[in-house]
């Protein structure tokens, strides 16, 4: 194999909205690179369907005040609130900024950026749902998207696409650069710099049902782990309500933003049950397991989904405000949801946990607050804390936003006082021989019944509804499928495009990442947002209001929740 070393000023893994909007803010002056797995503009936040979330008032009264306390309400009250502070005081400028860069948000009447109702958002702390999220029809994130890539082709950002990370390069203290496999060439390449942005997503694909794309696979988590860093609040792992069933694609929950309504096979809008004051629009942890309730209590249809409901919104609306969604609906199941229901169940959508970081995107080695010299993160594959236990949505296109640019700027000024130096070959060499001992590897075992193994083994021990017990077995049963991936052997030894090696190695992760999920959850004895513990059902602010921390050789420890200006109160919506 062919190595070739290149040095930059900064480094950014992941070619999603923190990426891009974290090169944004860095490229004038500073040599940027971006590398992605994937072609960047088929990154996950491309998917992101419903909206930005920001108290700009265009539709109603808001306030970034009830923005903050929808999110840390929301949060199940583990947020970080000085973080939310920040990041919901920051939104409005991330709309105008957003809308100058040339994203063409959907207008309302008087021509100004609509917005439209989402789960959890509401006006005067809690008394009725507001119109907060920004968007563009039901493809925010694809516009946003695009728009940022322009943005970095204008500042001239240097991108190696199709670029496979195999590990994070650590020398005399501090992170200095990644080492990559270059899938169309097959070279492997050393890629040094004064700092390094992990901004590479989600981990859906751990579970068999999701709305993550394929490259959710969470390598950028555990490289980090790997290279000896804790993961934070792991346990808490989002299941959007509306996934299309049988699919598990996701159904914006912008749909019940423009008025859908959930309904049982008995035709009862059950979520009145469940939230009396704002219904279908609770948050997303309340609704899911209102769903998977009704199913298990006979009130779904056979095979366990229920109905979304649009028919009463009319053809125009529908088209206008939720186009994407019924393409989807229409191609993938034949149904026109202008005239029938949809049918929808919990899809896996959303990681609150990650690698701690400070508002700065510094990445956080322990409890104190130790910063990992020259490593920042931002996004899904961070925890701030923004979002706590559960995430509200259209919170996510906002976070990578504020969080994306912090991390930028604390970057550039990183790199103007440190002193570039060569970094040794040894990185590269070790790479070389993992990927040699990789293709030397004999044994029976297939990746893809491995990865299909531990997809179920999540859905039935690590999704909305946990105990002990289960938890405890999926543990075992993860540390099995860990030892059976030391027996696989992989077929294709090319050197171009080799995806069954890549595949090998985030299953890999996958599985790092999955005894990490099943440990924190074991050990929160509580339910608190999304982890629910039928064995602990109330929530133990005395005990449990702390983050939890995995290290590498799985010690446990905690850090305490930054609560500002709410304190934690039963959580009724
Ligand atoms: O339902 C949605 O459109 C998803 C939005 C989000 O996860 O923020």
């Amino acid at each position: 194999m062919i190595s070739t070393n290149f040095q930059h000023g900064i480094i950014i893994v992941g070619a999603g909205l923190a990426g891009l909007r974290a090169a944004v803010e860095c490229a004038e002056n500073t040599d940027v690179a971006i590398v992605s797995k994937v072609l960047p503009t088929r990154s996950h936040s491309g998917a992101a369907q419903g909206g930005v979330t920001a108290a700009i008032g265009n539709e109603e009264e808001d306030r970034w005040e009830w923005h903050m306390f929808d999110t840390v309400k929301g949060s199940d009250y583990l947020a970080d609130q000085d973080a939310v502070e920040i990041m919901v005081r920051d939104a409005p400028r991330v709309i105008y900024e957003l809308e100058h860069m040339g994203v063409p948000f959907s207008r309302n009447g008087d021509g100004r950026i609509a917005q439209r109702y989402f789960g959890g958002h509401t006006r005067d702390y809690g008394k009725k749902p507001v119109k907060r999220a920004c968007h563009a029809s039901d493809r925010t994130g694809r516009v946003v998207l695009d728009t940022l890539y322009d943005q970095c082709l204008r500042h001239k950002v240097k991108f190696y696409p199709e670029h496979y990370v195999l590990s994070l390069v650590h020398e005399d203290g501090r992170y200095v650069g990644v080492v990559t496999y270059d899938l169309s060439s097959g070279d492997i390449n050393l890629l040094a710099a004064g700092a390094l942005l992990l901004a590479t997503g989600g981990c859906g694909r751990i579970f068999k049902t999701t709305s993550n794309g394929f490259a959710s696979t969470g390598d950028g988590l555990n490289l980090a782990h790997m290279a000896g860093l804790p993961l934070m609040d792991m346990e808490f792992i989002q299941f959007h309500p509306t996934g299309l069933y049988p699919l598990g694609i996701l159904v914006s929950e912008a749909a019940r933003g423009e008025g859908g309504i959930l309904r049982n096979s008995l035709g009862e809008r059950f979520m009145e049950r469940y939230a009396p004051t704002v219904k279908d629009l609770a948050a997303r942890d309340v609704v899911s397991r209102a769903i998977l309730t009704e199913v298990q209590q006979g009130r779904g249809f056979e095979g366990g989904y229920v109905h979304l409901d649009l028919t009463h919104l009319g053809e125009e609306k529908i088209l206008e405000k939720l186009w994407e969604i019924t393409s989807f609906v229409r191609i993938y199941l034949g149904i026109d949801p202008v005239h029938e229901p949809i049918p929808v169940y919990p899809t896996c959508h959303y990681i609150m946990g990650g690698i701690p970081t400070d508002t700065e995107g510094r990445v956080l080695r322990d409890e104190s607050g130790t910063i990992a010299k020259g490593l920042y993160a931002a996004g899904e594959c961070a925890c701030v804390s923004v979002h706590g236990a559960n995430r509200l949505g259209c919170n996510s296109l906002l976070d990578t936003l504020v969080f994306g640019r912090r991390a930028g700027l604390a970057m550039k000024e990183d790199i103007a006082k440190i002193e570039h130096h060569p970094i040794s070959d040894e990185p590269l060499e070790k790479a070389k021989e993992l990927i040699g001992s990789l293709f030397d590897n004999k044994g029976p075992e297939k990746i893809d019944i491995i990865r299909r193994n531990m997809q179920s083994l999540m859905m039935d021990h690590c999704s909305l509804f946990r105990s002990e017990d289960s938890l405890g077995t999926g543990l075992e049963e993860i540390r099995l499928l860990k030892k059976r991936l030391k027996n696989i052997e992989i077929v294709n030894k090319g050197r171009y495009f080799n995806y069954e090696l890549m595949e090998a190695i985030e299953l890999g992760h996958q599985l790092d990442l999955a005894e990490v999920m099943l440990l924190s959850a074991f050990r929160r004895q509580e339910s608190r947002g999304a982890h629910f513990r039928e064995d602990y059902p109330a929530r133990d602010d005395n005990n449990f209001l702390k983050h939890t921390l995995i290290f590498p050789g799985r010690e446990v420890r905690y850090k305490p929740v930054a609560v500002t200006r709410f304190r934690p109160e039963a959580r009724v919506y």
